[in-house]
């Protein structure tokens, strides 16, 4: 494939996933030659253009640091391309560059790639990766031909050893509490990093922590013996727990709050705590059958957790032996019964304490976390964990890696390993149904009312085949688009209308190209193989086309933009690009026709070859982000 460069190996370089840095490498070996420099220096200094106006890759000169008395950066940056020029006259051997002449702006290059060379090369990569371009899981595959049809990671196994896991706990709903946004906006963006990390070639643990241990599930058991309904808890466990925690949470309310009824929820938490036969018994009825429904809901957005722990697995052990490192290593200290750390005298600026054990001597939401940490890290010997939490339990989870960390060794090294990833508001978050009980609720709710948005089009609708199922498909991209369109940190409005539309940056849009994409090769009628018989050819019969250009330019840097997500940790890094990669195919339709073009069936199949492989791109950037790509 990289016809001309014999294989060098360049630090953080990857020919075998990455096409740009086919490129970058063949720029940082010109450019070497020129200036005596480090292959691996310069390729390293080679950045990603932000706008396909200023080229494909960029090179600020600054960074090559060349010591030169007289020349200002600009005047190297010119005679850089100079002498770049007379060197490619000079030598034969350059029949098809792969790079354009630098352009030298300001103190910077920029290279385009050469649209001769670029379909030729580009094409073959996408097509022959297939659902592995942009995935770094291929590195494993020996022949990414043979497995690229399916998502399957079953034969790259092998090289585990060397895998890294990250265990990413995500979504985290409390039992018998309202889905309130903050478990909406942690499931989608959890899953998302979930997909991010395992093409990046990490082992990845899935894991949901439920909210389902603490004083509010003595409260809750109460309630059940009052109000408990075992027909409408089988039909609907977890509305069904709500609304008897609902009730016996109004029971409580302040005015009509006996001193001796909450002394006697407290005390069945207690006896929860203690081990308590009877009261852990009801406890792990309604936790599993609860599980059971959330299992199903999470399938409707593609989401398998590895592991339904939750406050209520915390082993007691465990928790004893982060006591015992507490205590012995004088970090938690007695306080009126409770025992609690007093961050300030550790050194540490925030002047905060928290507590760590209450008075009746039962664990606190911290303490849990605290277990919870250390358990996780004997089960799963991972190298990095991801906490997906709203903004609003910033501080927990400060106090909770702070006081990890005062544990010292092992607890520091674990606390190292730690990272929360916060996100802002959602405004507006409620169904038309009333409380947002579970997932479902919100599902339901847009689904519905993108399946009368389709009836609005009587004829369009009468050629969905499933109109049911698409409308739901369609329903959770949106929410899921929504939500990943601005950085996390940002709070944005939940909102019917613009979320199903099939117009501007939405779920429904970015379907609608990928269907698109999937009837012109339909209509096409080309195999893969067919595709790839020939690949010289595409250089030929694509370089004369700016359109083709440009989208095989955008096609290129997919691979380089899963990479920059990993350092952003952002869904939005990767859907803004699916966006700019829709935009250039709409815009590309009428200059590139498939089906019986002009030009003959040589250029039909380079086409096809074009739009195959920009949705392959679409799609994998869908999946990546956690949607059903549809094809019709
Ligand atoms: N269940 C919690 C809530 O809904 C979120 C859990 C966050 N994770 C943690 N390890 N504390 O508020």
């Amino acid at each position: 494939m990289a016809v001309e460069t014999p294989q060098v190996s360049v630090a953080g370089a990857s020919r075998s996933t990455n096409p740009l840095d086919v490129f970058r490498i063949a720029i940082a070996r010109e450019l070497a030659r020129i200036t005596n420099l480090d292959v691996g220096f310069i390729f390293a200094a080679l950045e990603r253009s932000s706008t396909l106006d200023k080229g494909d890759l960029v090179l600020a000169v600054p960074r090559l640091r060349i010591k030169s008395a007289d020349l200002t950066p600009a005047a190297q940056a010119e005679n850089l391309v100079s002498q770049s020029q007379k060197d490619d006259r000079s030598i034969p051997r350059r029949k098809l560059p792969l790079v354009k002449q630098p352009i030298a702006d300001g103190i910077s290059l920029q290279f385009y790639m050469n649209p001769a060379a670029l379909p030729g090369i580009l094409l073959p990569f996408v097509l022959q990766h297939g659902n592995d371009y942009g995935s770094d899981r291929a590195i494993g595959l020996r022949n990414p031909a043979t497995s690229s049809t399916d998502n399957s990671t079953g034969n790259i196994d092998e090289d585990d050893a060397t895998r890294k896991t990250v265990l990413v706990e995500f979504s985290s709903p409390n039992i018998a509490k309202e889905f309130h946004f903050g478990r909406l906006r942690s499931t989608i963006i959890g899953a998302f990093l979930a997909n991010l990390y395992e093409s990046c070639g990490y082992h990845v643990i899935r894991m949901n922590y439920l909210g389902d241990w603490g004083r509010q599930f003595g409260l809750l058991a109460s309630g059940w013996e009052k109000y408990g309904d075992e027909a409408a808890f089988d039909r609907d466990p977890i509305r069904h727990l709500f609304e008897i925690y609902v009730k016996i949470s109004a029971d409580f309310k302040p005015e009509e709050r006996g001193k001796g009824s909450r002394r006697r929820h407290i005390a069945y938490f207690k006896r929860m705590e203690d081990g308590d036969p009877v009261a852990l018994a009801l406890w792990e009825r309604l936790r599993a059958l609860s599980i059971q429904r959330y299992e199903a809901t999470y399938a409707r957005l593609n989401i398998r957790f590895t592991d339904y722990s939750g406050e209520s697995r915390v082993r007691k052990e465990t928790i004893a032996r982060v006591l015992q490192v507490l205590e012995d290593r004088g970090i938690a200290e007695p306080d009126g019964g409770a025992l609690i750390v007093d961050f300030a005298k550790h050194g540490k600026k925030k002047v905060a304490t928290a507590i760590l054990r209450n008075r009746n001597g039962t664990s606190t939401y911290l303490l849990r976390d605290l277990g919870a940490a250390v358990q996780r890290h004997d089960d799963y010997t991972f190298d990095e964990m991801i906490y997906v939490v709203m903004s609003e339990q910033e501080a927990h989870l400060k106090w909770l890696f702070l006081t990890m960390e005062l544990m010292g060794e092992p607890y520091t090294a674990l606390s190292r390993k730690t990272e929360h990833i916060s996100f802002g508001k959602v405004r507006g978050m409620s169904t038309r149904r009333g409380t947002v009980v579970f997932l479902d609720d919100v599902v339901n709710d847009v689904t519905d009312f993108m399946h009368e948005q389709m009836r609005g089009n009587a004829t369009k609708y009468r050629e969905v085949a499933d109109p049911a199922q698409t409308a739901e498909a369609l329903a959770v991209s949106a929410i899921m688009v929504q939500d990943m369109l601005g950085k996390r940190a940002n709070s944005y409005s939940f909102d019917l209308q613009r979320m199903t539309s099939f117009e501007g940056d939405t779920g429904p849009y970015l379907q609608y190209a990928h269907a698109r994409l999937c009837s012109i090769s339909r209509k096409a009628g080309f195999t893969r193989d067919d595709l790839l018989a020939t690949p010289s050819d595409f250089n030929l019969l694509l370089a004369d086309s700016s359109y083709a250009y440009d989208l095989l330019r955008v096609v290129a840097r997919y691979p380089d933009i899963v990479r920059q997500a990993m350092k952003t940790l952002e869904p939005t890094t990767i859907l803004t690009y699916l966006f700019a990669l829709a935009h250039t195919l709409s815009s590309s339709y009428d200059h590139l026709r498939v089906v019986n073009p002009p030009e003959g069936p040589s250029m039909s199949r380079a086409r096809a070859a074009l739009y195959g492989s920009a949705r392959q791109t679409l799609h994998n950037g869908m999946v990546l982000l956690g949607l059903t790509p549809v094809d019709r």
